[in-house]
């Protein structure tokens, strides 16, 4: 992506515009510059099509020859813009000019603080596309974004953006990747190298490794499948870092359940089992080149859950590094026994906060839907964080209760605890009490995100496929702990 900002549509090379309309047929700002002359003509043009200034509306025109750009986006901003109405506005536009590698806006100047960057996340979130296995691909060159008439701190919001659009890109492509393409060690390489070129610093933990380290939970997922399991750690370390953050993510690259086999229609997303651990590495290298003066641990837990010969089977009982064991009574409730390995040695880290990322269970899509993550926290000042962290980044997240009682429901005859509830009730709590009994007393807050780390349908900057979720809350909760 690259950004510039130019004086008036005269001064840019591109041959489309995007600009807005609030509800009512208000221009914002900048977009009558486009209309010099044509303004009345534009309205009935505009209405004739339906639109009204209504936000998720577009509609694309023509205009006159002698005009600044050859075609226009209009898009809706409604009456109450805010920060993502304008991030999906924009991208609502991108998309409708979607063959188009230079778009003129002016979308930036409407009046809220970092216009400039939503505008650029959003149009740069929504050029997304995966098509390395389609035969008829055709290359693009990157977007170019010319904004139009510049706003105070343009430049850093802008490129503070880029970096984020590239994150998000990432966890996407690492989502989408087929699970043949992806094993634990594979994963770990390709990470591996993308922020060693970044400059940060990390390390992985193979099977013999593992095994040494009382790393009983990932080895126990791992076993069923012909490709080991491993650990990935990256690790930003700033000078004098103001906080101390880790970061755990679940990355089971393929979940087929295990013994306790999925059916068919289950199995059928699978490879994005492991989209905790892709928003997780990719936040922790972009914090790190954005240079933000917080340490951060970022924690892989990396797994392939087959049922091979080797596989553990109901019943079995794994012991987790900080000692405490767990009968796992379905093996398709991976989740948790290679996040509880992760929070352990997180937790021994002592950082202030350990976030972890996961999709866990499909009872927290069933409650909250395909778009909203679950959030559960003992404390709530540290819920508070990522749950107003996600609320500037427009990434939907609920607070759900965690109820000390319902932990009975995991109380084992043979072990401290079994891997599973009381029946399918209050599933996502009763794996999120599980996580709790591994990270001490450390601040830790877990967000489940069964349902948005992959959706069926696309909307505004939100691919079908792997969306990246979380990643850029996890971006601003880092940047949150500097202060
Ligand atoms: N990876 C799944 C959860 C999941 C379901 C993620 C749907 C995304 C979409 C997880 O490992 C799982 O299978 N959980 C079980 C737990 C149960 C066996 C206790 C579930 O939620 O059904
Ligand atoms: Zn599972
Ligand atoms: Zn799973």
């Amino acid at each position: 992506m690259r950004v510039k900002s130019v004086r008036s549509f005269g001064g840019s090379e591109a041959s489309v515009a995007v600009v807005g309309v609030y509800a009512g047929l208000r221009s914002a700002p900048g977009t009558d510059s486009v209309l010099k002359g044509i303004k009345s003509w534009v309205r009935t043009a505009l209405v004739a099509t339906g639109f009204d200034g209504a936000s998720g509306q577009v509609a694309v025109l023509a205009l006159p020859d002698g005009s600044p750009v050859s075609r226009v986006g209009f898009v809706g901003l409604g009456d109450d813009l805010d920060l993502d109405g304008l991030r999906q506005a924009a991208a609502l536009g991108r998309k409708a000019l979607d063959k188009e590698t230079r778009i003129a806006t002016t979308l930036h100047r409407v009046p809220l603080d970092g216009a400039a960057g939503a505008v650029v996340e959003g149009m740069g979130m929504a050029d997304y596309r995966f098509d390395r296995y389609k035969s008829q691909r055709v290359d693009r060159d990157p977007l170019g974004i010319d904004l139009v008439g510049s706003t105070d701190g343009w430049e850093t919001e802008t490129a503070r953006s880029a970096v984020v659009v590239d994150a998000v890109g990432l966890a996407r492509d690492l989502v989408n990747e087929p699970s043949r393409a992806k094993s634990p060690v594979m994963f770990a390489e390709r990470i591996g190298t993308l922020a060693v070129r970044h400059g940060v610093a990390t390390e992985t933990w193979d099977i013999e490794r593992l095994t040494e380290e009382g790393m009983g939970g990932l080895i126990g997922v791992g076993m069923g499948s012909h490709r080991p399991p491993c650990l990935f750690v990256v690790h930003h370390k700033p000078r004098r870092p103001k906080a101390k953050l880790a970061l755990v993510g679940k990355g089971i690259v393929f979940d087929s359940g295990g013994l306790s086999l999925k059916s068919a229609d289950f199995m059928e997303n699978m490879k994005d089992d492991m989209a905790g651990a892709a928003a997780v590495v990719a936040a922790t290298v972009a914090i790190a080149r954005l240079g933000i003066p917080v340490e951060v641990v970022g924690y892989a837990a990396l797994a392939e859950n087959m049922p091979g010969g080797g596989a553990q089977r109901p019943g079995d009982v794994l012991q987790i590094r900080n000692g405490k064991t767990i009968e796992v009574l379905n093996t398709d409730a991976e989740g948790r026994l290679v996040l509880a390995d992760a929070l352990s040695l997180a937790a021994e880290g002592k950082p202030d906060l350990i976030v972890d990322v996961a999709t866990l269970t499909g009872a927290c899509k069933v409650a909250l839907g395909p778009k909203i993550a679950g959030v559960f926290a003992r404390d709530d000042e540290a819920a508070n964080k990522v749950l107003a962290a996600a609320r500037s980044t427009g990434e939907r997240m609920w607070h759900m209760p965690l109820p000390s009682d319902y932990r009975t429901m995991i109380d084992s005859a043979v072990a401290d605890m079994k891997n599973t509830g009381q029946g399918r009730y209050g599933g996502a709590i009763t794996a999120a009490l599980l996580l709790e009994e591994f990270v001490g007393d450390t601040p830790w807050v877990h967000v489940d995100i069964a349902g948005p780390a992959f959706l069926d349908t696309a909307e505004h900057y939100l691919p079908k496929g792997g969306t990246g979720f979380g990643v850029r809350a996890l971006i601003e909760l880092a940047e949150s702990m500097k202060a």
